[in-house]
């Protein structure tokens, strides 16, 4: 595996790589990788000729008072990970290539970017999708292989990619959880012990919402008492939102029929985790 950091130099590659009719199948990550980012790499491998992880730790997706600065990095360990996957180039641009002085141009998918995630986190999307753009011009990916755990992220990206005309086809692959139940995230490593329990609400949460789904209740105001009820329960959580919307568009729903998307965000202690299913009703 080669490891780039040049922006020119992996333009170069991956321009190449198009030129001889190879397929690229692209993920982009923040590193700290976990057994959910080698199931994008194992599922790029399959769609592609040639498979591109990137690790950028993207200073443009984090509020001022989040947690950029301490995102845990391990670099080390990710090249380890990358090779082992057979990844065949890792690029890990600099922020300062990425963002130079006078950089000043941002896209933004509009109204999607604005609920869930993105009223509590203004501006991260617009963060999201202006480095996935960058990065996509850079690597030229026939694909992109997207998890599903940032449920809202995959939804606007592949928004982005449609209004925009361009040549990338999203994929998005399933949450890989931990036998408990928690979804795998490079968060995760900041919770305690306690914490790292206390996670399991997400995930209970969502079960919970599957089966009031099942056994036939149609009113999502219910569904979402039966699951804010449970997750009241756990003294370390801290329900940040519950959204039941649909898949597309991300509309609030009131009554549950079809492609359902329920996602929600809870703060264990200091640690906001986030996670999702989609039902069929
Ligand atoms: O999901 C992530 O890790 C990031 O939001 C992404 C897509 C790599 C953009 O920085």
């Amino acid at each position: 595996m080669d490891i780039i950091s040049r922006i020119n130099r992996m333009k170069e590659i991956s321009k190449e790589a198009r030129g001889k009719g190879k397929k690229i199948g692209f993920v982009p990550t923040m590193g700290f990788l976990h057994e959910g980012h080698l199931s994008l790499f194992r599922r790029a491998r399959e769609l592609s000729d040639i498979t591109i992880a990137s690790i950028f730790v993207n200073p443009a997706q984090f509020g001022p008072a989040e947690d950029f600065d301490k995102y845990p990095r391990d670099l080390a360990r990710d090249v380890d990970l990358t090779v082992a996957e057979g990844v065949d180039y890792l690029f890990t641009p600099a922020v300062e290539e990425v963002y130079p002085e006078g950089y000043f141009t941002y896209v933004e998918v509009k109204r999607l970017s604005d609920t869930m995630c993105g009223r509590s986190r203004p501006g991260h999307f617009r963060g999201v999708t202006t480095i996935v753009l960058k990065l996509f011009n850079i690597v030229l990916p026939s694909f992109a292989i997207l998890g599903q755990k940032d449920a809202q992220q995959a939804i606007i990206i592949k928004k982005m990619v449609k209004d925009l005309n361009m040549n990338v086809e999203i994929v998005v692959a399933p949450t890989v959880r931990h036998e408990d139940g928690l979804a795998m995230s490079s968060r995760n490593y900041y919770l305690s012990m306690e914490e790292r329990k206390a996670a399991t609400i997400l995930y209970r949460s969502l079960i919970e919402a599957q089966r009031l789904i099942n056994d036939g209740e149609k009113d999502a105001e219910a569904i979402e008492i039966g699951m804010r009820k449970l997750i009241e329960d756990e003294p370390l959580a801290r329900i940040d939102y519950i959204s039941i919307t649909d898949t597309a568009q991300l509309e609030h729903l009131s009554k549950i029929s079809g492609e359902v998307l329920i996602a929600l965000a809870v703060f264990i202690g200091n640690t906001r985790l986030i996670d999702n299913i989609i039902v069929n009703a």
